[in-house]
């Protein structure tokens, strides 16, 4: 099978249903028996003894479900943020232990870093480039602290004349680090104390493709050369520049071999506790699908279709079919070809689906990626069983959503 399973999907949607009852929809819901289920899977994934598991907060975007998550393991320890201010709106929220895994380029951004270790915050902030460092530096100094940063480091794979991989960092090689990392010693305002090593087309790409059964030999070929320059590169660079405290790789789809690498102290992952639809089909992962949002069925313009209100929350990435949600239950629905899900109403084809829908009945979709899901929606409801436990504000409704550069007071007009 290449989708996760349902264990008795009709009783699964007849609980949503009960659950939403009496719900503003569209909205958005967490189930919290999955969520701990993938937590375990995602820890049985982890070599024992080996790394612990930073959490990768873009994944999550939600401050009561990271704290949620972060509770249910000891391994599972830190954050790996995705932008200055959402990490300083973190810090302020009383998480510690943050490590912003992409450059700031913007002086406010490097002031919001600084503030934060001023303050005595446990911090890590990424740098690939000589400029990088100087604007830590700056703001560092100015605000009488030393900033620790870490290097990036690029493990992306060159096959066949093609880059796979991510285009992050320039850093690919002991000598650009140690140029990089001489000039961090030249500059009082920082310290190196980590590296980032993420190898993005092993972590983020599943082994079978959607609708397949079998494994991709092709995505087979590239993890199997990029697992081991990964571990080449992460010894290469750690032999040059000496033993660092913190050495983060991997992602969800490669806990497992980024956490058989001895140079790696932590590995980082998000989306597993989610399984958002491009989740399904990681070999030896399997998650179930602990996200969703709710539509509500409005209107029936034919036989064997039903109209729903809203859906149209397409995944960043590359465009194409699979950044599209997926309708989950009741089972059996399929989207329409000539609309998807739209900008204000999905149809959906009922035809293969065992319930007959009534109008106000709720339908539950998986969006593509994990995080993105938060963005649409100001909480999230965490469900266990058939009870609401919490209704849990979403970064975006903190005023600190996807780019986490809104700080400032949301305007209602
Ligand atoms: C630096 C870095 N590490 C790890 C991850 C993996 O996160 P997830 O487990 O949510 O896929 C990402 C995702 O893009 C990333 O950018």
């Amino acid at each position: 099978m290449n989708e996760p399973s349902v264990d008795k999907p009709l009783e699964q949607w007849q609980r949503w249903r009960t659950v939403l009852a009496a719900e503003r929809l569209p909205c958005a819901v967490v189930d919290l028996d999955a969520v701990d289920h993938n937590a375990r899977v995602l820890r049985a994934a982890l070599p024992s003894p080996g790394p612990r598991l930073r959490l990768a907060s873009k994944s999550l975007r939600c401050p009561a479900l990271i704290s949620h998550i972060l509770s249910l393991d000891p391994g599972f320890q830190g954050l790996l943020t995705m932008s200055a201010a959402e990490t300083r709106a973190l810090f302020e929220l009383g998480f510690d232990d943050l490590f912003l895994a992409y450059p700031a380029s913007r002086p406010e951004e490097a002031t919001d870093l600084a503030d934060i270790a001023a303050r005595g915050g446990k911090l890590l902030a990424t740098v690939d480039c000589a400029a990088h460092v100087d604007l830590l530096d700056a703001a560092a100094r100015e605000a009488g602290t030393v900033l620790p940063v870490a290097i990036d480091l690029d493990l992306s794979l060159p096959l066949l004349g093609q880059h796979l991989g991510v285009r992050r960092s320039p850093i690919r090689d002991a000598a650009a680090a140690l140029a990089l990392a001489r000039h961090i010693e030249t500059r009082s305002g920082t310290v190196l104390r980590g590296l980032l090593a993420y190898e993005a087309q092993v972590a983020g790409i599943p082994d079978r493709v959607r609708g397949g059964a079998l494994l991709d030999p092709v995505r087979g070929l590239i993890k199997r050369r990029s697992i081991p320059l990964a571990r080449r590169r992460r010894a290469e660079l750690l032999a040059a520049l000496g033993p660092l405290p913190i050495v983060n790789g991997g992602g969800t789809g490669s806990l497992h071999s980024t956490g058989l690498d001895p140079s790696v102290s932590e590995v980082t992952a998000g989306s597993g506790f989610l399984c958002p639809h491009l989740f399904d089909g990681y070999e030896g992962l399997p998650l179930r699908p602990a996200a969703f949002f709710a539509l509500a069925v409005c209107r029936q313009s034919d036989r064997g279709f039903v109209t729903c209100y809203g859906g149209g929350y397409a995944a960043s990435g590359p465009g194409g079919a699979d950044r599209s949600p997926l309708p989950w239950l009741p089972p059996g629905l399929k989207t329409v070809d000539l609309e998807g899900f739209g900008e204000v109403q999905t149809p959906l084809d009922t035809r293969a689906c065992p319930v007959e829908l009534e109008l106000g009945d709720p339908v539950l979709c998986r969006h593509a990626k994990a995080g993105e899901l938060a963005d649409r929606f100001d909480e999230l409801l965490l469900v266990r069983g058939e009870r609401i436990v919490q209704r849990a504000p979403t970064l975006r409704a903190l005023g600190r959503g996807a780019e986490g550069g809104l700080l400032a007071p949301r305007v209602l007009i």
